[in-house]
């Protein structure tokens, strides 16, 4: 007979926030043959116990003898009577643990069972396993067991992917098979016990056999249970710097720290935004590891916390740019309208300044100049162009760089320059996409 059952957080998921991942479908007849095994279920406080006395009757009605065990929080969700009812056994709780009629219940459940089932199996139930804590009857259990035992984890997202949870799983996946070394079935092996008969040696070998092939099938649980959560769990990862990005105020605080660090007043001066509201959109783009932070003081300052997110950014714009009209639009009418000569490629700046046959001028505020210029780089800020463009040398174009493809400071500086007679040209895109090209910086 073949039993399937399925466990996990199916959709709709039971609450928000929780993900709709780790379904697991146990196949129990390729485990082992049920009649008469003695299976212990090991039931912890998760919303999907309630889907356990499906799984508890499933067994009895194969031939298993099922025990539950339920945590308090587990007897919160259901109570111990359904399971009960389900197994014509008594569930048991921990009051069990402290009863005198019956004979050490802790050591003797785990002793008997053929098979341990904790499912759900809670993250603090996990965290207790691996640290091989006994406080309830579960865990007392779990740590006495000679059996197998598979662990079936369900809970929310957030709290599978914490790296708390992460190295618990791991610790007790390390741990798996070292269990066996300890039990009887290795005990009995013919090589560490010479004298054993050839009848017990084929017993422990049948025994040996049925074990490894629930162990294999405690790997198969592991990989069923993480393969369809390890995407979802990823893409879930993924989404969150995309939620992160979406906001245009976010965006542009990331194009400034892509110039330099920052403290949240300069950006909030920067951008026209509060210190407060600022600091808000900094805490979500932190929170996801996007910027990080240096204290100084009482001020905190911002930067990007890998020059990826630079990359992520002309990504997102290049694509915005290429799939909205409206993208098109907003630059033809801004930026074309100051400057429609193509800008001065990067290979081609390189090129003339190895000659001295070019003058470069970043227009950006001194701050962000100080943070790492183009080499050879003057730094004349916008607001001053007009007054110092006199000591610039009138025989060389001017090449003028600034924040990036969509900043307009250098389309205002090539304005105010070829207007007032100059030769001048902007260099394609700015600072960042120059230091994302590998192209060399100097240091600020
Ligand atoms: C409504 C509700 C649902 C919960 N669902 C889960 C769950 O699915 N997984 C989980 O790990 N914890 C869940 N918890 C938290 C556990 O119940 C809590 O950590 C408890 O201490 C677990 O105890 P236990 O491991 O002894 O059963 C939930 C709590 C509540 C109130």
């Amino acid at each position: 007979m073949t039993l399937d059952f399925v466990i996990g957080h199916l959709s709709p998921a039971p609450w928000p926030g929780c993900q709709g991942g780790a379904v697991l479908v146990i196949t129990m007849d390729a485990i082992l043959p049920l009649k008469d095994k003695h299976i212990v279920l090991g039931i912890c406080g998760g919303i999907a116990a309630f889907q356990i006395a499906d799984l508890a009757s499933k067994l009895t009605q194969a031939g298993a003898k099922v025990d539950c065990v339920l945590t308090e929080s587990a007897a919160k969700f259901v109570a111990p009577l359904t399971f009960a009812t389900v197994t014509g056994r008594p569930a048991l709780t921990d009051a069990d643990l402290w009863r005198h009629d019956l004979h050490v219940p802790h050591v003797t459940l785990g002793e008997s069972a053929n098979l341990l089932i904790i499912v759900p199996a809670t993250a603090n139930t996990i965290a207790k396993l691996a640290h091989g804590q006994a406080d309830n009857l579960l865990t007392v259990t779990a740590l006495a067991a000679r059996c197998p035992i598979v662990i079936v984890p369900a809970m929310d997202g957030a709290m599978w992917s914490n790296a708390a949870t992460q190295a618990n799983v791991e610790t007790l996946r390390a741990r798996r098979g070292a269990r066996h070394s300890h039990s009887a079935m290795a005990a009995n092996t013919p090589k560490k016990n010479p004298s054993r008969t050839a009848g017990s040696c084929r017993r422990s070998s049948l025994i040996k056999r049925k074990y490894s092939r629930v162990r294999l099938n405690i790997i198969l649980f592991a990989r069923m249970l993480s393969m369809p959560s390890f995407k979802k769990q990823l893409f879930e990862q993924f989404a969150r710097v995309g939620r992160a990005l979406g906001s245009g105020h976010r965006m542009e605080i990331l194009e400034l720290l892509a110039q330099g660090e920052r403290s949240v007043e300069a950006l909030a001066a920067l951008t026209g935004l509060s210190v407060a509201n600022t600091s808000q959109h900094l805490q979500q783009l932190r929170r996801v590891g996007l910027v990080a932070t240096r204290k100084e003081g009482l001020r905190v300052h911002y930067r990007l916390a890998d020059p990826a997110v630079s990359e992520l950014l002309g990504a997102m714009q290049r694509i915005a740019e290429r799939q909205f009209a409206e993208v098109g639009r907003i630059v033809r009418s801004y930026l074309s309208a100051k400057d429609d000569l193509e800008p001065v490629s990067r290979a081609e700046l390189l090129e003339r300044a190895a000659r001295c046959d070019v003058t470069i001028v970043d227009v950006r505020p001194p701050e962000e100049f100080a943070a790492g210029p183009l080499p050879g780089a003057r730094n004349v800020p916008l607001g001053e162009l007009e007054a110092r463009r006199g000591k610039l040398p009138r025989g060389r174009e001017v090449v003028a760089y600034c924040r990036g493809p969509y900043c307009l400071m250098s389309y205002e500086a090539v304005e105010l320059l070829r207007r007032k007679g100059h030769k001048a040209r902007r260099l394609e895109n700015g600072l960042p996409e120059w230091r994302l090209a590998g192209l060399p910086v100097e240091q600020g």
